[in-house]
């Protein structure tokens, strides 16, 4: 197992690396605690004091990941003044792609004319986007590429049991998109620090169990609802905390508190962020939190807030940005910027 903050490329980093474009986008269908109520025996009052969401977005009918992840990606081209064919490398972050393959990242880089880009998905489920970045930073650190996109992109909706408190009140749809250039291209946003790290053998803690080879698709598979999604909500709860406390807690150590300008973290649940906040001893205020508007949108939930924490005007000039993200597998990571 890698050392849960040990920079991917310490040492090796041949070019800086930034970020030149950003985007993000969500379905304008809105559910919230009130509709959630008719569907399952939960209340407006529990979700929002147990996990601070008030409201989640979905997907319309004819709205796929790939949908969801082309918006996103074209503001993210805009931002960067940059055109699909000039993109060398497309990446989409997501376990729900479209289909189970094709690659989503082959129909996104249709839609956005990247006809001299080769592309994959990633699936780090709510790791992804992060992992994904830095699969992306280092191949631009190398030189192999100088213009990737990294989509994190998730229609979790279409997985979601909604026969089941337990999840489905928690996560919702949406994407958010990063490119990342040469330094001097980008501008702002340099790479400076990442981990990837898993610990296995979660699959009862966290997953989607149907529809892959350990339980193919069959009568009986659609009988267990093995299709939809599974959780152990109180187990990832605490291995959420521990290794978000744990990814900032290291981060302080090397650089200091007093550089951390703000800490976007996965949004999977206001508690355990001002858990983990509070065991590092950090005030509330350097997060930026959106999970009232969106829920856990898993490989999305960082890229979105990514996105709107530029917007706001959260990234002080020549502080750090810090991204810890975790999930089912169970895995972990952060990415570190310094804006
Ligand atoms: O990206 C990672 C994805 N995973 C997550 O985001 C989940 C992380 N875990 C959590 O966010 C929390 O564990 C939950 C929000 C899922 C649950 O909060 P909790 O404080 O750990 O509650 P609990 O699981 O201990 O359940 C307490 C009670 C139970 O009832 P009993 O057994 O005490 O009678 C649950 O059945 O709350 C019940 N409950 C609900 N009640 C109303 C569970 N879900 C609901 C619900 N509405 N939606």
């Amino acid at each position: 197992m890698a050392d849960p903050v040990q920079p991917a490329t310490a040492g090796r980093q041949v070019r800086r690396v930034g970020i030149a474009g950003l985007g993000r986008y969500v379905p304008e269908k809105v559910l919230t605690n009130q509709d959630l109520e008719k569907l399952v025996d939960t209340s407006d009052e529990w979700i929002v004091q147990r996990t601070g969401i008030r409201e989640r977005r979905i997907a319309a009918d004819d709205q796929f990941t790939s949908t969801l992840a082309i918006e996103a990606a074209k503001q993210a081209l805009d931002d960067a003044g940059m055109k699909g064919e000039e993109l060398e490398l497309v990446l989409c972050a997501t376990v729900t792609g479209d289909q189970p393959f094709p690659s989503t990242a082959c129909r996104l880089g249709l839609e956005l004319g990247a006809k001299n880009a080769g592309g994959f998905d990633i699936a780090g489920a709510c790791s992804g986007f992060v992992f994904a970045s830095q699969v992306a930073i280092n191949m631009v650190a190398s030189g192999a590429y100088s213009k990737v996109l990294v989509v994190g992109a998730e229609v979790l909706s279409r997985i979601l049991d909604y026969q089941d408190r337990n999840t489905c009140v928690l996560f919702g749809d949406g994407a958010g998109a990063a490119i990342y250039t040469p330094l001097e291209v980008a501008k702002r946003g340099e790479f400076i620090g990442g981990s990837i790290s898993m610990e296995g053998g979660a699959e009862d803690i966290l997953a989607q169990p149907g529809g892959g080879s350990r339980f193919p698709a069959s009568p009986e598979s659609i009988e267990k609802r093995l299709h939809f999604m599974k959780m152990g909500g109180t187990k990832v709860f605490r291995f959420a905390v521990r290794v978000f406390a744990g990814l900032v807690r290291k981060v302080v150590e090397q650089y200091g508190a007093d550089e951390i300008g703000v800490i976007i973290p996965h949004q999977v649940n206001q508690r355990i962020i001002e858990s983990a906040m509070e065991q590092v001893d950090l005030p509330m205020d350097l997060v930026f939190s959106n999970i009232d508007r969106y829920g856990n949108t898993s490989a999305a939930s960082v890229p979105i807030a990514l996105r709107e924490a530029y917007d706001a005007g959260r990234m002080e000039k020549g502080k750090l940005v810090l991204m810890p993200a975790f999930g089912a597998g169970m895995a972990w990571g952060h990415l570190l910027l310094r804006w």
